[in-house]
């Protein structure tokens, strides 16, 4: 039988992708349309480097089935600016200096819009809780705060 074909739109382009329903959307993302931000880190839903925003919700890609998400809009790090033009929340974290490795970065920052645009002021333990499961080994955790509460007042 046919490998399916499914439409996916990301980043305000639509795709048709020929892949098993189930397979992860962060494989998708990463293997088919070379978009690299989403990391892949544990594959178990449990680090959040693979994060995107699956109409405005922070969903974890590497649990996500493509199947799921064929009719939703989906923006992974590189649809939300542009080095000249980087989104407020990217430019907070660079004029924190909001990061070591980098690998969690993407996960911290999708996490980060997707908390101001539900919640645009949000307390310290909003922050906190938004970003509690966002692994950083590093140990940016204080400029990374510093950087979302930045993000928060601009
Ligand atoms: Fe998806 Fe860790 S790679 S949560």
């Amino acid at each position: 039988m046919p490998t399916p074909s499914l439409p996916l739109t990301v980043n305000g382009q639509t795709f048709a992708i020929q892949a098993a329903p189930e397979t992860p959307l962060l494989y998708i993302l990463r293997n088919d349309l070379a978009l690299n931000g989403p990391k892949y880190g544990c594959g178990l839903g449990e680090c959040g480097a693979c994060a995107v925003l699956v109409d405005d919700q922070i969903a974890r890609a590497c649990t996500v089935p493509l199947g799921a998400v064929r009719d939703k809009k989906i923006v992974t790090l590189e649809g939300l600016g542009t080095l000249a033009a980087p989104h407020p929340v990217q430019a907070a974290f660079i004029a924190q200096n909001a990061t070591q490795c980098g690998y969690c970065l993407n996960g911290m920052i999708i996490a980060t819009v997707a908390l101001l645009h539900h919640t645009p002021a949000p307390t310290e333990s909003d922050i906190r809780a938004a970003l509690r499961h966002h692994l950083c080994r590093c140990g940016a955790h204080m400029e990374i705060l510093a950087a979302v509460r930045a993000a928060a007042q601009s």
